[in-house]
């Protein structure tokens, strides 16, 4: 569904991403894993067209979207949930995901879409009219999540979707992402909680430096000497 290849990335002329492929088939979860700052918010960024490609080459369903910007991207079914969620705090819940459906104008889907999402987190149904910065940690990420998937997305990337929630949240952050696969959307994710994400994961590429250094199935790369030492405090 998706292919990097030799994909390199820059901010202001520091180049980040020296030379990353990879590839995604569809209904498949792949996780990029990897320390802080090896640079796989670079990547995401790079996908979702937040940040243009210096060099390399980004096809999805055989299309070169390399150079395609954000909005073309969303339109042909790729979502991302940012780090960090990037809600809008003082808009409700409901004006939150609505954002999330911008490039639909029919009500009918729209009101379809948010049906799906409350049965996925019935709890922003409940907090429809509250300020998203009103929500705990984990609420907001489902809110993120919810609309990410306002967009309809065929293909959804997770930036640290766990980051800064209750553990007993993070379980149900991980068991919507198979929920939302199980439906037939492929995944890229991010994640700090390598174990976490090696065990969601069908197949892990580990960044270091802005370059892959190893790739493979979660199970064999949580079975890794160099996972568990660098990744697994083992
Ligand atoms: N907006 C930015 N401007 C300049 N450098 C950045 C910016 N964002 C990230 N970087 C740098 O790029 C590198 C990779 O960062 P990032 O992709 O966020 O890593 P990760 O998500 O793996 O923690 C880091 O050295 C970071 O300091
Ligand atoms: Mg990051």
């Amino acid at each position: 569904m998706l292919s990097v290849e030799n994909l390199q990335l820059q901010y202001s002329n520091i180049p980040v991403i020296q030379d990353v492929s990879f590839r995604v088939q569809k209904g498949e979860i792949v996780a990029l894993i990897g320390g802080n700052g090896s640079g796989k918010s670079t990547i995401m960024k790079g996908l979702s067209g937040i940040l243009i490609p210096i060099a390399g080459r980004v096809i999805f369903e055989k299309e070169d979207i390399t150079k395609s910007d954000a909005h073309k991207k969303v339109a042909m079914g790729i979502s991302l949930i940012p780090e960090g969620r990037r809600l809008f705090p003082n808009l409700s819940v409901f004006k939150n995901l609505l954002l999330g459906a911008y490039l639909t104008k029919d009500k009918e889907e729209i009101a379809k879409r948010l049906d799906y999402i409350y049965g996925i987190f019935p709890i922003l149904q409940d907090r429809i009219s509250q300020k998203a910065s009103t929500l705990s940690g984990g609420e907001q990420q489902m809110l993120a999540i919810g609309r990410g998937l306002m967009s309809k997305p065929r293909f959804l990337m997770l930036d640290e979707p766990s980051w800064g929630i209750a553990p007993k949240l993070v379980d149900k952050i991980f068991s919507v992402i198979n929920d939302i696969r199980r439906d037939g959307v492929t995944v890229l994710l991010v994640e700090q909680d390598v174990q976490e994400a090696l065990e969601i994961c069908d197949r892990a590429y580990v960044i270091q430096t802005g370059r892959v250094v190893m790739e493979g199935q979660g199970s064999e790369l949580l079975k890794s000497d160099m996972i568990q030492k660098a990744f697994l405090g083992l």
